[in-house]
């Protein structure tokens, strides 16, 4: 299965947690490319312009990975995902890293947003996962993330 991940990373987190799953995706002998979207401002409402938004149409399935904002999925991330054309019937799964401990800090909302925009379209949900990036989290929660994440795709 040919699988696509599209990250959002400002500081370089999300973008750690999308290569190991690309190498756990890829012992399990599915190719996978990671594209990167890309803006000019600053990821705050209104103040930025997407300069990458990477195309999904060549992909068998989608894993969207974004860090949390202000509570909320990051706001680049929600432009991209807007602007998205149909999902139709496509598997996707869903990534987001935070700092704070708690799933409800942002975590639960970032996923439930990015799960509605890509519903609407059409796609099919698999699962989601949160890495909490807080150094006594941080290695437990990257390893069960990458483990059911890639777990979503070992029977495809
Ligand atoms: C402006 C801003 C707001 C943030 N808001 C939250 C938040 O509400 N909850 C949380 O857990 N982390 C929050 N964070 C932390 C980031 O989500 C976390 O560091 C994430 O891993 C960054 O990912 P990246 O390095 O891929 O950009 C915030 C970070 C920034 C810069």
């Amino acid at each position: 299965m040919n699988i696509g991940i599209i990250v959002f990373s400002q500081s370089g987190h999300t973008l750690s947690v999308a290569e190991k799953l690309q190498e756990r995706l890829n012992q399990l002998s599915h190719p996978v490319q990671i594209d990167a979207i890309t803006i000019e401002g600053e990821a705050a409402q209104d103040k930025f312009q997407l300069t990458h938004q990477p195309n999904v149409s060549g992909y068998d399935a989608l894993i969207f990975a974004s860090p949390v904002q202000a509570f909320s999925l990051n706001p680049v991330m929600q432009a991209y995902l807007n602007g998205l054309p149909s999902l139709e019937n496509k598997p996707t799964a869903y990534l987001v890293t935070k700092q704070l401990p708690f799933n409800w800090t942002g975590g639960n909302r970032a996923i439930k947003t990015m799960q509605s925009i890509c519903q609407k379209k059409g796609a099919r949900i698999l699962g989601s996962a949160i890495v909490v990036w807080q150094d006594a989290r941080r290695d437990d929660t990257t390893e069960k993330a990458v483990t059911l994440l890639s777990q979503l795709f070992s029977d495809h």
